[in-house]
């Protein structure tokens, strides 16, 4: 059974089966288009609407947190790259993990990337919504609040009311308030839900489902209006910023910065999904490197630009909107500018939802041709030539709870799921290093030898921390056995696997910048709140389950399933 569970593909083998499915995809794509599929993906909701709560919990001092988490998706984007050089077919880090651990973590990591890619689609289509409202609004068309949000924004409002008085409640609470009480009523229940969010989901489905082409011809219009808004809100907002809004930098603490790694990290997911294309690549192994780095440079660099320019320009305390890129512009009076930047920011969002609903079916499609998923999500659709049941199951999956959920509960979510598998990544180059697969990689991540210095890194956090970190270490003695295994379960398995992975590179003298990927992903991961953990614990149950019950029994790799389809 567990030879069966790590049963792996031989890289020749995948190399073999892309070419006997005849894929039958174009090779056209060059660095270029690469980038710009990559900014398509990465510039979404992250920086349009997540970092407006980001930077009320956290004031300037967020930008300083986009630097850091850029560091971290270098790591993982170097260990992708060197995947993508190796293995250049669809199918992202699951066919990775194929190869570098088996089966049932090819299969994990497949079943993890539903959540950076459909579940992610929702946060966007969501922030689209908020965008496309504003913008009716602009235009003096109203649509009834009750069908612009989730309902539990509007029963939250309606509890906070209840609490503290209406004339209390300011930004998003006020409009949830309203949605609250023009809503029609089914019982008590009040009928809320974002039909925007729902419709632009329904659409662009259609369009990935009626051809890769026309979807990549219109992505590569919308890239260049999305770094049109975001230069243009940078060079405006330069002329507004008050610097004595950088003072207090860090206004909540570190805590208050913290708080912000979903969303920042959010902002930057999608520079791995152009590893999905590595069939339409020219010549993947030398151009998705280079288009992965070259993605999350600009992206870096624009978005600690735009972080200060928000902050500089209005008080931190007032980003707690949804479309802060806007909304900025209102506050100081350009109304006009503030109506292009909503035009212009829902037709860049549409791009990064396009993106992720194209990545997700391919994925699915890999899984089906493997026998881990139903058939089905392998057909092809006779004229459009796009995997066509797995982009309707995609559309209905991202749609429905975009209808009725709430943003920041995805962006946890899809945050999680995406750490986990960016960490299974850095460590699946370790495994190749090992086992040699790495000589057949034509990119290879810069080699540092970690023999001594992950240990070293070790002893210098554990001793700072004892220096610096007293705060924290109080708090530890305060809390009951229960307390840590709920909140902090995560933090003792980063020392842990930090401790165990100092051992093995003495012994093994693992490659440094890996485990560095690894290490700086878990400990981004065990500061996200402990419930999104149960949560992401339950989908890795339900994923098993499913794994268990279907792919492993129809598992190409599988004599027996072969056998019977012979
Ligand atoms: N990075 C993507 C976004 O911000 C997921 O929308």
């Amino acid at each position: 059974m567990k030879n069966q569970l790590f049963r792996k593909k031989s890289v020749d083998q995948i190399l073999i089966d892309s070419h006997t499915h005849g894929s039958g995809l174009a090779k056209i794509l060059g660095v270029r288009d690469l980038v710009s599929l990559g900014i398509a993906a990465i510039v979404g909701a992250g920086i349009f609407s997540t970092i407006g709560l980001a930077a009320y919990n956290g004031g300037p001092a967020v930008s300083l947190l986009f630097v850091f988490v850029a560091f971290a998706c270098v790591f993982t984007a170097l260990s992708y790259a060197q995947f993508a050089s190796t293995v250049p077919v669809s199918g992202s880090a699951y066919t990775y993990a194929y190869v570098a651990f088996g089966e049932l973590f090819a299969w994990i990591i497949g079943w993890a990337l539903v959540l950076e890619y459909a579940v992610s689609n929702m946060v966007v289509a969501i922030s689209w919504s908020q965008y496309f409202v504003s913008m009716c609004e602009g235009f003096g068309i109203y649509i009834p609040k009750w069908l612009t949000m989730a309902p539990g924004y509007a029963i939250e409002a309606h509890e906070k009311m209840l609490q503290v008085g209406a004339d209390k409640l300011t930004g998003i609470d006020r409009i949830a308030l309203e949605a609250y009480n023009t809503a029609p009523k089914l019982g008590d229940l009040p009928i809320v839900f974002d039909l925007p969010a729902g419709l632009i989901t329904v659409l662009v489905t259609w369009l990935v489902y009626i051809g890769i082409k026309e979807s990549q011809r219109a992505s590569n219009i919308m890239v260049m209006i999305k770094i049109g808004i975001i230069i243009a809100v940078i060079l405006g907002g330069a002329f507004f910023i008050k610097p004595e809004n950088w003072t207090p930098f860090a206004p909540n603490g570190m805590g208050g910065v913290l708080s912000g790694i979903a969303a920042v990290f959010f902002a930057f997911i999608g520079f791995d999904s152009i590893s999905t294309t590595a069939e339409e690549c020219k010549n993947p192994q030398r151009d998705l490197p280079k288009a992965m780095i070259y993605c999350l440079i600009i992206c870096a660099v624009l978005y600690v630009l735009i972080t200060l320019v928000l902050t500089g320009m209005v008080n931190y305390t007032d980003l707690n909107v949804k479309d802060p890129l806007a909304y900025v512009f209102q506050y100081v009076g350009f109304d006009h500018m503030a109506g292009i930047i909503s035009v212009t920011s829902v037709i860049a969002i549409t791009s990064a939802l396009l993106v992720f609903q194209l990545a997700q079916p391919r994925i699915w499609m890999t899984m089906s041709r493997d026998g881990l998923l139903w058939k089905k999500f392998a057909t092809i659709h006779p004229k459009y030539k796009t995997p066509s049941f797995a982009t309707l199951v995609t559309g209905v999956v991202v749609a429905v709870p975009a209808l009725f959920f709430k943003m920041d509960f995805f962006v946890d979510l899809t945050s999680v799921g995406t750490f986990f598998a960016f960490i299974l990544v850095c460590g699946g180059v370790l495994y190749m290093d090992k086992t040699g697969l790495s000589k057949k990689s034509k990119f290879k991540v810069p080699y540092i030898n970690g023999k001594y210095l992950v240990g070293i890194g070790f002893i210098v956090a554990v001793a700072l921390m004892f220096v610096y970190g007293q705060d924290s270490l109080r708090e530890w003695q305060t809390l009951g056995t229960k307390d840590v295994i709920i909140h902090k379960s995560l933090v003792v398995v980063f020392w842990g696997t930090w401790l165990v992975l100092s051992i093995l590179s003495f012994k093994q003298s693992f490659s440094l910048l890996p485990v560095t990927g690894i290490l700086v992903n878990l400990y981004l991961m065990s500061e996200l709140g402990a419930s999104n953990w149960i949560i992401f614990v339950i989908w890795l149950a339900i994923g098993l389950l499913i794994y268990f019950m279907y792919g492993y029994k129809h598992s190409k790799l599988n004599k027996d399933s072969v056998s019977k389809e012979l």
